[in-house]
């Protein structure tokens, strides 16, 4: 229980990299800097965890492969570290791996599932401070929201562990004298795992933790931007006792495609679990949809933000920040259109405003830095692309509005937004806050649903009856009614529409690793 205490408290706090901004005893009066400081990289207490090489049957190892692939800091664009290029061989043999150790691991029990899970959970937790340093680096996150989100991710393998002991299966009356029914649950088979880079811890333990913990194995293709916080955790993992074969990493860049088509066309892979953008979510479903394989899609959101008149205006700021600016905006569920009724919009803009006024930007490492840079090049450029458009087409610009230089760009807020500005019809994927004013509860479920997307909407209200209603119209796989931070392994996270299929984390994550097989035995 202290365990679960300590990591729930840690989960709050390190989750909201604003939380010392907003908790109003520690607000501190700092402004943006337009130069961003030159920090100390930190070093790691283990720099053993820092692994330049694929890791393949519990091997590190280039797999013959000479071609590399930089890895940089996209804070300062300088390298970090190379690794090797792998493609459709590698993952050829790495599937093999995989599916020579399934036969084993899937016959573990559950009970020996969950040890080692917990295990590994345990040395995620012990070398909290060398993992958020490698994401940190690799992401650029700041080194807080880095430690909330290895935390995070650890919270998978724990939850994970201790479903691998309740894969019931359940008991059918039967229709048939002289008959039985039941049904048992078992692991897919080898899972083809592709992930992001704006969580690169995260990401990879809410699928591997219930891929092993269902006995499935594991060939994963890191996100190249973020390659070397999944090396660390596998390296976590072989440490542990994680047997030969169960986690296999393919590291790749320039053989990104050709890695993803042959994990999504390999008969001997089962199931692929992606989470990234719709567009490249819908390529690999049509690949896989060759071998029939089972898919989880965790694609991409264009998430409303609303706040009604009734609303606790000052909570809703805050969830607002949390919510927006988490990761340099740069995840899947953050506030995209935040709507404002009318009656409050001036209060509520005039207050952000202010708050995000005392932002700093910075590298991760960083201490005072609230938010760190955005990933590349090309996500400064669609930030810029919306907000061009949006000021062009008559926008207010109420705070921010720069391009710093490299991959930084200022968090703003902009107002007066319109819906036939691109901001309402495409994801940012950054530091922006849109505000749309609006007049009634009728016309913003329609404007919240006027997307091909749907992962998570939020709201605010107090009226209960409110409540329910937007809850239940509005078209997505989650709500937050007053809270912006909606994610957890306890809840399952996922999304309808354009935004994918299937459900991670939670009671029901597991299932998406398992079949369910219906005996009959009848002759009784
Ligand atoms: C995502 O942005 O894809 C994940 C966000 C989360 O897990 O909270």
């Amino acid at each position: 229980m202290i365990r679960f205490a300590f990591q729930n408290n840690y989960l709050k706090t390190c989750l909201n990299p604003y939380h010392s901004l907003i908790s109003k005893k520690r607000i501190v009066s700092i402004s943006i800097r337009t130069m961003v400081t030159i920090v100390d990289i930190p070093k790691l207490k283990d720099p053993s965890l820092f692994k330049e090489a694929g890791f393949i049957n519990n091997e590190w190892t280039n797999m013959g492969v000479t071609e590399m692939f930089p890895v940089t800091d996209p804070a300062t664009d300088k390298e970090i570290g190379q690794l090797p290029d792998m493609g459709a061989n590698e993952v050829k043999k790495a599937v093999d791996i995989a599916h020579h150790a399934f036969k084993s691991w899937s016959q573990t029990t559950g009970e020996q599932r969950h040890d080692l899970l917990l295990k590994w959970y345990r040395a995620i937790m012990e070398n909290v401070d060398d993992l958020a340093i490698i994401l940190t680096h690799e992401n650029g996150k700041t080194l807080k929201e880095a430690k909330g989100e290895v935390a995070y991710g650890a919270s998978f393998f724990q939850w994970f562990g201790e479903e691998a002991i309740r894969t019931y299966g359940s008991v059918i009356p039967a229709h048939v004298p002289g008959q039985r029914y039941v049904t048992i649950k078992q692991p897919v088979g080898v899972v083809g795992i592709i992930t992001p880079w704006n969580f690169p811890a995260a990401m990879i333990t809410r699928k591997v933790g219930a891929a092993l913990a269902a006995g499935c194995t594991v060939v994963i293709k890191a996100a190249s931007e973020t390659p070397y916080s999944a090396l660390a955790l596998a390296e976590l993992g072989k440490r542990v006792g994680i047997p030969p074969g169960v986690i296999n990493i393919i590291p790749t860049h320039e053989h990104t495609k050709e890695v993803g088509s042959e994990l999504c066309t390999n008969p001997t892979v089962k199931k692929i679990s992606f989470t990234g953008s719709t567009a490249i979510g819908k390529l690999l479903m049509s690949q896989a949809s060759g071998t029939m394989k089972r898919v989880s899609m965790e694609l991409g959101g264009n998430a409303s933000f609303i706040i009604f008149d009734d609303a606790d205006i000052s909570n809703a700021i805050d969830a607002t920040i949390a919510c927006k600016f988490r990761g340099t905006g740069q995840t899947c569920i953050s506030a995209n259109r935040i709507y404002v009724h009318k009656k409050i919009y001036k209060e509520f803009s005039t207050a952000l405003v202010e708050k995000v006024k005392k932002f700093q930007m910075g590298h991760g490492f960083d201490d005072k830095a609230t938010y760190g840079p955005l990933i590349n090049s090309k996500g400064v450029e669609k930030v810029k692309r919306h907000v061009e458009d949006a000021i062009k087409n008559g926008a207010e610009l109420l705070v921010g509005g720069k391009h710093h230089g490299g991959n930084f760009y200022e968090a703003t807020v902009l107002g007066n937004m319109r819906p036939d500005m691109l901001i309402h019809n495409e994801e940012t994927f950054g530091p922006i806050a849109a505000l749309f004013p609006f007049d009634s509860e009728e016309e913003v479920i329609k404007l919240a649903n006027d997307t091909p997307f749907g992962l998570a909407n939020y709201f605010f209200a107090r009226d209960i009856g409110r409540c329910w209603r937007v809850a239940e119209r509005l078209e997505s796989g989650m709500v937050g009614i007053n809270t912006g931070l909606i994610s957890s392994c306890y809840t399952p996270f996922g999304g309808i529409k354009e935004s994918g299929l299937g459900r991670e984390g939670s009671h029901v994550g597991i299932d998406d690793y398992m079949n369910i097989k219906y005996i009959n035995m009848g002759g009784i």
